[in-house]
């Protein structure tokens, strides 16, 4: 089966073809950095309006690139959220008409399963059961994965979102949007031992996340320097900030495996392509008897890929949607449908 992804959540339109039988085919994505920059943050009216502007260019891309045409689909998956409403209508509306035009299926499609499931598309995948630690700019979860639509929710942030968390904190630092990947950057030229930040709700039991503390801990920091805020200081500060939220995350995947008695680790979402993260993941987890498994960085932020792929294992077990244009701004992940074929 041949399926069409297109993710449109956010600042990203990404398109892909996965085939059931022969993998990905072909995947196209367009990144709207430049037009947000000047904002510093993600205008979700521009965001929808460029959306509009690249589906169809990108749609002939990876028709051409997969070499198929359009009649040879025979399915489409949208998110269908959560995220931006105006940017997921546009996503929505693009995919639900297609399909009904080529009379075949439709299928909306939870971003944050995307994310979780992107992993699989990997030479290596993970086999069901396990632990997901999903970190992306909207959300930080724990999740225990027996199958997909079979996610029970362990632990979540109670505030920022990890990826949020070193977006504020780039900003703080004077590093221009988006600042996770930057921030990540600026951290390997900084001294680890010059200041040490908090780790936030480790010393308790539970599997929750705070992360805006964090980022005020560096706000008064950076007020307290003042002038004293030279370049190496500032790489200083990130290389500080960056092991805070890393050790964080490691400490709690480690107590989630424990409790949960799993043995793989699956981490996704933008956050999940840091290097510090994967690295120490890596050490701390066979230390436990334990592995850690991941996407390539293009697969660990957004992409049309990882929705092609959810929608494609869905849609191939014969769900779908009806002539709905689908497009929800908040949607628990754990209130979606098991498909009892993949446990
Ligand atoms: O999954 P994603 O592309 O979009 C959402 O669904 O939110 O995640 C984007 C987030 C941003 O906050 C970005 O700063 C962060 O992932 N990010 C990183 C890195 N690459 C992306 N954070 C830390 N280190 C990175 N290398
Ligand atoms: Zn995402």
């Amino acid at each position: 089966m041949r399926v069409l992804g297109i993710e449109t959540s956010c600042d990203e339109t990404g398109l892909a073809v996965y085939d059931t039988e022969a993998g990905l085919l072909a995947e196209a994505l367009h990144s709207q950095v430049d037009l947000h920059a000047a904002y510093g943050g993600v205008v979700p009216e521009l965001a929808s309006r460029d959306h509009i502007r690249r589906l169809l260019p990108l749609l002939e891309q990876v028709l051409r690139e997969a070499d198929i045409r359009r009649d040879q689909l025979d399915g489409v998956a949208y998110t269908a959220g959560p995220g931006l409403v105006g940017a997921l209508m546009v996503g929505a509306a693009f995919g639900r008409s297609l399909a009904w035009a080529l009379g075949i299926p439709a299928l909306g499609v939870h971003h944050m399963e995307g994310h979780l499931l992107a992993p699989m598309l990997e030479p290596d995948p993970p086999a069901y059961p396990f632990v997901a630690l999903l970190v992306s700019g909207g959300h930080t979860q724990l999740v225990d994965v027996t199958g997909i639509g079979q996610y029970r929710l362990l632990g979540e942030s109670l505030d920022d979102a990890a990826g949020e968390a070193f977006d504020k904190t780039a900003k703080l630092l004077g590093l221009p949007y988006p600042g996770g990947p930057q921030l990540a950057k600026l951290a390997e030229s900084g001294d680890p031992a010059r200041f040490t930040f908090p780790r936030p709700m480790t010393d308790r039991p539970g599997l929750d996340f705070s992360f805006s503390g964090l980022k005020t801990r560096v706000l008064v920091e950076v007020q307290r320097l003042g002038d004293e805020l030279d370049a190496t200081t500032r790489a200083d500060i990130a290389r500080a900030f960056e092991e805070a939220v890393v050790e964080t995350l490691v400490i709690k995947c480690e107590r989630a495996l424990t409790e949960s008695t799993r043995e793989r680790l699956v981490i996704a979402g933008g956050v999940s392509a840091n290097r510090r993260l994967r690295a120490e993941l890596e050490t701390r987890l066979a230390r436990i008897g334990a592995t850690v498994f991941y996407a390539r960085p293009a697969l660990c932020t957004d992409n049309g890929a990882m929705i092609a792929y959810a929608g494609a294992c869905r849609l191939a077990a014969g769900q779908h949607a009806d002539l709905t244009v689908e497009a929800r701004a908040r949607w628990p992940l754990d209130s979606l449908s098991a498909l009892e074929s993949s446990a």
